[in-house]
């Protein structure tokens, strides 16, 4: 049965990519021929309960660190473990899995690819509702089931599987390879942004990044990602004492922190959505012809994802103004008040101090110092009209980067033409509105061209109790990946040429 699966699967294959070459053709009936083994492969990382979340568990994450080492080394490839606890100093410093850093191959003739990816989890139990045992792969209705099956364990091995194939066929590779994989990625990537400081030289050979750990847009369209919203999260402090008051003795006899906080948190977006800081919108990239043309052709069911929120209206009507509005606006959101009652029942205490916390989701180009000085005045201006003698403090406890691409990038030419060739179609150029901090960090720190190349579909559910990708998403995946190397080769000969071509002139 399983034979008979492979069989048409290939023939589906042959079908889609009637435009690909002799040598992808090899390469893809490899792939389709030896899926059920990476499967496994899947299954056996999955199996390892890699969550780095939880500190008990942290044995089991270097477990799966050391794991993808030895499949790295297998390949051929030279491992570097670097140790993590020499940053940020805490009690669980010494249980922080290593870092992965690997190369293979240093033609210097050929263009160098480095692949991101991480191998920690989120937390899982059967308990926390899942069908099936969330450390045990398994496949339903065409579904691998699993924790870490789409994020990101998934993706690291079709990208460890596609070069493996070359290797398997013994073909010659068309790029050098290199891996930077991490553990602690779901506990924030601790240590991270010092060690690829530190290890400037590791990149100062690579070509192109690419991280693969989000997922497209919809179930069945392939995506690229070429940008990230950043993020300033505020906290808004009003205190009047020391001690919380009861409303009978003082209850309109002072001027009251939580009616100051409200009227601050109050002034900051109105109706529309529009953030009222002034200043705030000055700096934001404005629309280009090309970018409104990518907004269009993106298929998106504005009625579904309405759906999905429960939510019954939007703040606008058309898939454009969502999407941008997403992607490319900055928003404001009010998350919680430290401080307030929030218990059921009632308590008629006048609390003394309460901290309010709202953040901005920046974008390109916003700059974190310029907005929060700006969000200072504000908040300083509206609550001097208040006349109240109690104390403001307005801090930003956490902020990160927005990232954008250059969609004309040669690496974003190469996967485009590497998604023709494996789904039959163009990639749908998305953004993501959440804030991703590793592309911008990678772009910011090695100068690299930076692309994130998701093979996940919007509903693998990454950190819930139904994660999962498709077996037809993971071995695609894998050819896509493949035909990316040859891709890249292809046009770095082609800009190699016109480089020289212009050198000569
Ligand atoms: C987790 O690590 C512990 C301690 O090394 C080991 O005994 C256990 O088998 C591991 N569990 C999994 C699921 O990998
Ligand atoms: C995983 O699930 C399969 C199918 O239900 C079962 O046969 C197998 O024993 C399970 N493996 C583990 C390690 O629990
Ligand atoms: C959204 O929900 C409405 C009401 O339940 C339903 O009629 C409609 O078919 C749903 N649309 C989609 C795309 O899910
Ligand atoms: C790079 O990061 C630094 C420090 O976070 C920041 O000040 C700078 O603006 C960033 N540069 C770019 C081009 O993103
Ligand atoms: C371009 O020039 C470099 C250095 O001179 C050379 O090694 C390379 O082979 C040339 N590439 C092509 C495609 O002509």
């Amino acid at each position: 049965m399983i034979l008979a699966l492979s069989v048409i699967m290939l023939l589906f294959e042959a079908g889609v990519s009637s435009s690909s070459s002799g040598l992808e053709n090899q390469i893809f009936q490899y792939i389709d021929l030896h899926q059920n083994e990476f499967i496994q492969t899947l299954k056996e990382w999955v199996a390892v309960e890699s969550d780095s979340i939880q500190p008990e568990r942290r044995q089991n994450v270097t477990q799966m660190v050391e794991l993808t080492a030895d499949r790295l080394r297998a390949m051929g490839a030279t491992v570097e473990l670097v140790k993590l606890c020499s940053h940020k100093p805490d009690v669980q410093s010494l249980l922080l899995p290593p870092l992965i850093l690997a190369e293979l191959g240093k033609d210097p003739q050929k263009p160098t690819v480095c692949f991101y990816g991480h191998v920690d989890v989120q937390p899982a139990k059967k308990e926390d509702g899942w069908k099936t045992d969330p450390y045990n792969l398994t496949e339903i209705d065409g579904n691998l089931y699993g924790r870490g099956a789409t994020d990101n364990k998934g993706p690291v091995l079709a990208w460890i599987n596609a070069v493996e194939s070359f290797r398997a066929l013994k073909l010659d590779t068309p790029v050098n390879h290199k891996f930077i994989i991490e553990g602690m990625e779901e506990a924030g990537s601790l240590g991270l942004e010092e060690i690829i400081k530190e290890n400037q030289r590791f990149f100062s050979d690579v070509d192109y990044i690419v991280i693969s750990d989000n997922l497209w847009l919809s179930n069945r369209k392939p995506a690229l990602t070429y940008g990230t919203r950043g993020n300033i999260c505020f906290s808004v402090e009003v205190q009047c004492g020391e001690r919380d008051l009861h409303s009978g003795s003082f209850g309109g006899i002072i001027h009251e922190p939580m009616t100051d906080l409200i009227a601050l948190l109050d002034s900051l977006v109105d109706t529309s959505g529009r953030i009222l800081i002034p200043g705030v919108y000055d700096d934001v990239a404005s629309l280009t012809e090309e970018e409104k043309k990518l907004y269009e052709a993106i298929e998106f069911d504005l009625e579904e994802y309405k759906n999905n929120t429960g939510v019954k209206k939007f703040l606008y009507d058309t898939k454009e103004e969502i999407l941008s509005h997403l992607w490319r606006y900055p928003s404001l959101s009010i998350h919680g008040i430290e401080g307030a009652f929030h218990e059921p029942g009632i308590k008629t205490a006048i609390p003394a101090k309460v901290i309010g916390k709202f953040s901005i989701r920046q974008v390109p180009h916003m700059d974190i110092s310029i907005v929060k000085r700006q969000v200072i005045k504000y908040l300083e201006d509206v609550f001097s009209k208040r006349n109240s003698p109690n104390k403001l403090k307005v801090s930003v406890p956490i902020s990160a980067m927005p990232w954008v691409a250059d969609i004309n990038d040669p690496l974003y030419t190469a996967a485009r033409t590497a998604i023709k060739t494996v789904f039959g179609q163009d990639p749908e150029m998305i953004r993501d509105g959440a804030t991703i901090p590793i592309a911008q960090m990678l772009q910011n720190i090695t100068r690299k061209s930076v692309m994130m190349l998701p093979i996940g579909a919007a509903d693998d559910g990454e950190h819930s109790q139904k994660e999962k990708i498709s077996r037809y998403n993971y071995i695609q995946g894998t050819k896509l990946f493949a035909t990316l190397f040859l891709e890249i080769a292809k046009l770095h000969g082609q800009l190699q040429e016109a480089s020289n071509t212009t050198t000569a002139n």
